[in-house]
């Protein structure tokens, strides 16, 4: 990067946020997944007037951005693959404003999820979407891959509680979208345009966020079943019985033994699958919901049903769920996990044609687990890519997942967002129609490319050229 760009970053945030040397490079030069990509630069802004004068340089120096929350993401979001600028916003990270006669709150982009959540319950109210990494990302990353988790399941996704944003455009000009009302159908829905569009449209530097009133009560029940056939068919009957758990999650044997050697908290390991189901809302209506979810459990060949007895016994079953992610990284050198979602009525048969794919590709250990509720999973596998033949494997094991996915009705991400990994698939899914709509929409919004490219499949001719001359 040439020095008088150099300069200028530091003139704008100052010396101390422009890293350049190597050792913090390679910091930023990776997110959750094999990715990776070292940035010629790494910035730290602090004021959205940072961001726009950043942007606006690189706009004029055609020199790529790639936005960057706490690099938790799953699909190479955050990767600089094209090097140029990395743009974290972790030290925007206040909460500006939680107003709770008008249900909602403003925040800066790098305030971590679980701290909104801890502070917004802290006074009676609630902000459902539940990232299994919430304790570390942030709400600006979570934005830009229209995060879900857990309780997405009764609850909606991140989209559902964005209200509108601040968002600074690849010229540097600042956009601001939608309202603080839950109703606003004033023009094109940019909001849920640039919620989910993986930092190629613009760059979040405030959100609204809507809010609801934190359910009185919950509880945690896990169903024991000793066929994944019998789990599959109690998440069918639970939906049935009329009942909308708060979560409804899987985990197959594979998981659970990661899992059990990872926390040695005495979970179920002979079990083929475990559900792990929370149901939540006015006290009595939580024991009612118990007795029907444990009902159709058992009916449906549930070996035992477990209710957490203490706020601390279920504390653990799901500090269990989200520990699956990183126990499963320690079984070897790579892990590449997947999200695919299928109607949940498809769930079984997905299992089904899952096992099949463990047997044709014998030695790559593979894992299963995810949000059986809404019929996104999680199968993973771990690989040593430095083993020759290995990462192809991997990636035609990618191709069939997503069409399986397809072939069931289903979407190739449910909450992980495209990136880089999924990006081969995009246009199976979109048609080449909705591939050409999606890049109509980038020229417009950031015609030289300079947003996150190699991102979505996006880049197209001279200008994702120009954006691609990154250098070192
Ligand atoms: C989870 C992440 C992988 O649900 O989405 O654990
Ligand atoms: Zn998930």
């Amino acid at each position: 990067m040439r020095a008088e760009v150099l300069a200028e970053l530091r003139a704008i945030v100052g010396p101390q946020y422009v890293l350049d040397r190597l050792e913090d490079r390679i910091c930023y030069s990776t997110d959750a997944t094999w990715e990776r990509a070292v940035p010629d630069v790494v910035v730290l802004p602090e004021t959205t007037e940072q961001v726009s004068r950043i942007l606006r340089l690189a706009n004029r120096e055609g020199i790529p951005v790639t936005p960057r929350g706490a690099g938790t993401g799953l699909s190479g979001g955050a990767v600089p693959v094209r090097g140029g600028i990395v743009l974290s916003l972790t030290r925007m990270n206040r909460i500006l404003e939680i107003d709770r006669r008008n249900l909602l709150a403003v925040v800066q982009p790098g305030v971590v999820t679980g701290d909104l959540q801890q502070a917004v319950e802290a006074v009676g109210l609630f902000y459902p979407p539940d990232p299994a990494s919430l304790r570390v990302s942030t709400i600006g990353g979570n934005i830009a891959e229209n995060a879900g988790g857990p309780r997405c399941f009764k609850y909606g996704v991140t989209r559902d509680y964005v209200l509108g944003l601040e968002v600074v455009l690849a010229t540097g000009e600042v956009l601001r979208t939608g309202a603080r009302t839950v109703k606003s159908v004033t023009g094109y829905d940019l909001t849920r345009l640039l919620v989910g569009s993986e930092g190629t449209l613009g760059v979040v530097t405030e959100a609204t966020l809507r809010l609801i009133p934190k359910p009185e009560h919950q509880a945690t029940l896990m169903a024991v079943f000793s066929r994944l056939e019998e789990a599959g068919e109690a998440v069918s009957r639970i939906v049935a019985a009329g009942v909308v758990p708060a979560s409804l999650e899987i985990i197959d044997q594979t998981a659970l033994k990661v899992v059990e050697e990872f926390l040695q908290i005495g979970l179920p390991t002979e079990a083929e699958a475990v559900l792990l189901i929370s149901v939540d809302g006015w006290r009595e209506a939580v024991a009612r919901q118990v007795e029907r979810v444990a009902g159709a459990c058992r009916e449906a060949g549930a070996a035992a049903v477990e209710v957490a007895r203490t706020p601390e016994e279920e504390a653990e079953l799901w500090r269990a769920r989200r520990s699956l992610n990183p126990a499963v990284t320690r079984l070897g050198p790579v892990k590449v996990g997947e999200d695919v979602a299928v109607p949940p009525a498809q769930v079984p048969e997905f299992l089904r044609r899952f096992q099949y794919l463990r047997q044709k590709y014998t030695g790559l250990p593979m894992v299963v687990y995810g949000h059986a509720g809404d019929g996104n999973l999680h199968p993973n596998v771990v690989v040593d890519p430095r083993r020759p033949g290995e990462r192809e494997r991997v990636e035609a094991w990618l191709a069939e997942l997503a069409r399986l996915a397809l072939d069931l009705g289903g979407t190739l991400s449910g909450e992980h967002g495209i990136g880089t990994l999924k990006a081969p698939f995009l246009e199976w899914e979109v048609g080449p129609v909705g591939l050409q709509v999606m890049r109509a929409i980038k020229r417009a919004l950031d015609p030289r490319g300079i947003l996150n490219p190699g991102k979505m499949g996006l880049d197209e001719g001279p200008a994702g050229e120009v954006a691609g001359g990154g250098g070192t």
